[in-house]
């Protein structure tokens, strides 16, 4: 199931997120290794958002009190025009994600799309029962296509949920060349 979660981060800890996120593009850029105005950039290793992941960390004992996960990591990603998410599933111990809206210049939200039908893991594993087997999956990318929810996040709000279950995408950015969106992804483990 896919929440939407308001206030997951306050605005000074936004505010915090985002200076360390433009000092990476900044650096990135000098050093000529993030073209910076096209596409994904990779997830920034960054430290800032994990000095709130126990923040996070609280959130999901409220959400899922029956449930134990553990905090494993977090990234940042910057989308630029052209960006995009294919549609895919988190790999194997990513069990709960909250993608939080860090910033964004965008004239309008940019949604991400979750599918409403979770995948049955058995039936989609690969032989040596480490990954998705990627061909069945791709092959039946339509059934959860066709029934899904934009999930649409104002900077602070996060969408939480089990991102290795419901398979999920973005359509292609189309912004002009000095609008941004900031994301940071916590994820857990399931500790059974
Ligand atoms: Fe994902």
């Amino acid at each position: 199931m896919i929440k939407v979660i308001d206030n997951a981060l306050t605005k000074d800890q936004l505010s915090d997120i985002k200076e360390e996120v433009f000092t990476w593009l900044e650096y990135y850029r000098s050093q000529d290794m993030d073209n910076g105005i096209e596409g994904n950039t990779f997830g920034y290793p960054m430290i800032r958002p994990n000095k709130y992941a126990k923040y996070m960390d609280d959130i999901i004992k409220k959400e899922y009190p029956s449930k134990k996960y553990m905090f494993t990591h977090s990234f940042t990603r910057v989308y630029f025009n052209n960006s995009g998410l294919k549609i895919h599933l988190d790999r194997k111990h990513l069990d709960l994600t909250a993608s939080v809206n860090i910033t964004s210049n965008l004239d309008e939200d940019w949604p991400l799309y979750f599918s409403n039908i979770s995948i049955d893991w058995e039936r989609y594993m690969s032989k040596d029962e480490e990954a998705l087997d990627h061909d069945l999956f791709e092959s039946e990318f339509d059934i959860y296509l066709k029934d899904c929810t934009p999930y649409y996040t104002k900077p602070g709000q996060a969408i939480l949920g089990e991102a290795r279950l419901y398979p999920h995408w973005r359509y292609p950015l189309q912004c002009r060349k000095d609008q941004y969106y900031v994301q940071t992804f916590y994820h857990w483990m399931e500790i059974k």
